[in-house]
């Protein structure tokens, strides 16, 4: 245990500290999760932010290289059995069994590594808590601080406009980019996406949003209107009746069952550039299935059934997009707890042709393995339409 505060030492004192993260709680019950350790210039003082990671929020505090020696020695090995410690020369893990017998591994390191020491919250400052609307839609307090109940779902917003961001620099545009985000709720992630694109990207941003809930629709405009913010309305709508002027960007984020299907096909007979949704409750296809009583070794479990459903719906969902002209990726998206809503499909259109006919058999046979009669999607992409 002593040679690694010796090591800690020695790393502290040659500023050699790249990261650390001390985790496996001695208590199961504990609600932090583990401490990542960074070294941040504050005010040009050297010091090492500790983010606490607890379930549901996470809390930082700096301390100057003493006091952080001495937090590490009051959490390791009595709240925290476990560390890894990586500095510019090697990565030192310390291990601490149940009994209590600390292992320590030491690997020298042949990469060029640096020390970042930018402060964490400027590195994430894609969203700017202090903008008017946060307070209005509830996420900050008055004087522009995310209040503590909000804090994941601002982390999550904030994690949505990186991979919006990541997804759109990856397709061009014309001088305007004209998104509509359907079943766009409470409005954070579009208030989110507007924000971010309107203050870098070099392009006209023109955002609509969809809503069936009336309530919604008027609060959300009239935060709009009390700030100020141009090309920018929300519109009392089902996704099914909407009727756009032009779409870029379909974005779709939990939009009910069979709504994310409408979604889609509003991208899709809209030559929208990109189609970004992550569904949400699988309803239609489950109950295809239940209906169908044609179970395998996989579906005869009810939670497997369920989990099955929600992946050939959106398997089926990403092959309609292949379908109709769009390369498409199926991505990881911002962890929801105890939910399956973690996927984002993304849709990008493009010139190559595709094969159809291959296309068609696959979603054709991935139906009849589980009896599907119909996929809400694939059956309405032929009702009163051009030929794909
Ligand atoms: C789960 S919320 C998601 C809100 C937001 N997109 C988000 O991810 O935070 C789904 C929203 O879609 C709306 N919605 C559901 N079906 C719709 C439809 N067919 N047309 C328009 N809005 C719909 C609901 O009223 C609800 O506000």
């Amino acid at each position: 245990m002593e040679n690694f505060f010796e090591k800690l030492d020695s790393a502290l004192k040659n500023n050699s500290i790249v990261k650390m993260t001390l985790s496996k709680s001695v208590s199961k019950n504990n609600e932090l999760r583990n401490i990542y350790v960074k070294p941040i210039l504050l005010k040009d003082n050297k010091m090492y932010q500790f983010t606490y990671r607890y379930d549901r929020r996470d809390e930082t505090k700096n301390f100057d290289a003493r006091q952080m020696m001495e937090q590490v020695r009051s959490m390791v090995p009595a709240t925290f059995q476990n560390v890894s410690l990586f500095t510019l020369t090697e990565d030192v893990t310390l291990l601490v069994s149940k009994k209590g017998k600390p292992t320590l591994m030491c690997k020298k390191i042949n990469e060029n590594r640096e020390v970042d020491m930018n402060h964490d919250h400027e590195k994430q400052r894609l969203i700017d808590p202090s903008n008017p609307w946060w307070h209005l839609l509830g996420l900050t307090s008055r004087d522009g601080k995310v209040i503590a109940d909000m804090q994941h779902k601002f982390k999550q917003i904030c994690k949505y406009v990186e991979i919006v961001d990541g997804v759109m620099r990856q397709t061009k545009f014309d001088d305007e980019i004209h998104i509509a985000d359907m079943g766009a709720g409470k409005g954070y992630l579009t208030f989110a996406l507007y924000e971010y694109l309107t203050t870098h990207y070099d392009k006209k941003i023109v955002m609509e949003g969809v809503e069936i809930r009336k309530d919604l629709v008027l609060k959300i405009n009239d935060i709009i209107e009390k700030c100020k913010l141009q090309n920018f309305k929300f519109i009392e709508n089902s996704i099914e009746n909407y009727k756009p002027s032009n779409i870029d960007v379909l974005i779709a984020l939990h939009a009910c069952d069979t709504a994310t299907d409408d979604a889609i096909l509003k991208g899709i007979r809209n030559n929208a550039k990109l189609i970004i949704c992550a569904p949400c409750c699988h309803k239609q296809i489950r109950r295809e299935m239940e209906k169908s009583g044609k179970t395998d070794a996989i579906t005869k479990y009810g939670i497997f059934l369920e989990r099955q459903a929600v992946m050939i719906t959106d398997a089926v969902r990403a092959l309609v997009l292949e379908y109709c002209g769009y390369k498409t990726q199926v991505m990881e998206f911002i962890e929801i707890d105890n939910t399956p809503k973690n996927v984002l499909l993304v849709g990008r259109k493009s010139d190559k042709p595709v094969d159809k006919e291959a296309l068609a058999k696959q979603i054709k046979e991935l139906l009849g393995q589980y009896g599907i009669e119909e996929h809400y999607l694939w059956k309405n992409l032929w009702k009163n339409c051009r030929a794909y």
